[in-house]
């Protein structure tokens, strides 16, 4: 993989940039680094973190001045050591994640039951799917994608499993549900799966709260996110922080992009940006 394969077009980006409040002096964190998209428009010090090495691989051949840790952003207290100026979230997959087949993440092009954002990582999707019991694999398909047909599925999967890659998944899914709705469950099994793989919510969860004690007073948190239950997690977390007098909250609705910037970047149309200050 080379840099110039790694494609993404940051989302919000004037709109993040401009929340995070720039001061040149300034030391910013970017928890989602991916190929520094926003990282390299904050004219500031930048500490960046992945947990996807190629993601790192590809900013650092991208972008010269920036300190790239490739670690979970749930570790954020142990990487950053000192109070900074702004921590910014850009949640979820690149599309270069996405797109790669291999990488398992794919609707579109086969690929192994995968779905690690970080390689050294064991747990697979192709973990969950061949060993879980049907209802630990139908409360992760209720929880994380809010599937209504979770039972029916899982038990599905369980009469004929093994599967290993992305399309016999793919196909037992259509097969289970008895409506004609099949694109939109094989989209919520997948992103159950990639969020139970990657323990996207406990890390949010985690991350978020440590964020908002390392910011200096006047900080700046700015968080994306590209579907519903991390966004309850983002409104939530800011929302207790302001009950303790600890935020002030920036965005009273969550930001969300322009008409024109889906047309030009489909994958904004999901995006929620908040944002807020530390007091
Ligand atoms: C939407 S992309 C970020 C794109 C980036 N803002 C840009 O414009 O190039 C999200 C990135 O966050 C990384 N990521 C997701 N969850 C993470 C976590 N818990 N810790 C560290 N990195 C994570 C993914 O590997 C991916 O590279």
């Amino acid at each position: 993989m080379f840099a110039k394969d790694y494609q993404h077009i940051p989302v919000l980006l004037k709109e993040s940039i401009a929340f995070l409040n720039v001061k040149p002096k300034g030391t910013y964190v970017d928890c989602n680094l991916g190929s520094g998209g926003h990282a390299e428009k904050i004219k500031a010090k930048v500490i960046g973190i992945d947990m996807d090495q190629e993601a790192i691989n590809s900013a650092k051949a991208r972008l010269k001045n920036i300190a790239c840790v490739h670690d979970n952003f749930r570790n954020i207290k142990k990487i950053v050591k000192e109070p900074v100026d702004g921590i910014l979230f850009d949640l979820g997959l690149s599309s270069y994640q996405i797109d790669e087949a291999s990488r398992g993440f794919s609707l579109q092009n086969d690929g192994p039951l995968d779905m690690r954002m970080d390689k050294t990582q064991k747990l697979t999707a192709a973990h969950i799917i061949n060993n879980l019991k049907q209802e630990e694999m139908e409360k992760i398909f209720k929880e994380f994608g809010e599937e209504r047909f979770s039972h029916r599925i899982a038990k599905a999967i369980i009469n004929k499993r093994p599967f290993y890659s992305t399309f016999e998944l793919k196909e037992i899914v259509e097969k289970a549900i008895p409506t004609w709705k099949k694109r939109e469950s094989v989209t919520r099994i997948f992103q159950s799966l990639r969020i139970a793989v990657n323990q996207e919510l406990a890390s949010l969860e985690i991350a978020l709260k440590d964020a908002i004690t390392l910011l200096k007073p006047g900080g700046r948190l700015v968080v994306l996110s590209y579907h519903s239950l991390e966004d309850r997690i983002v409104k939530h977390t800011l929302r207790q922080a302001k009950q303790a007098g600890r935020l002030n909250i920036l965005t009273k609705k969550p930001i969300m992009a322009s008409e024109e910037e889906i047309a030009s970047n489909p994958r904004a149309r999901s995006a929620k940006l908040r944002a807020a200050e530390f007091k």
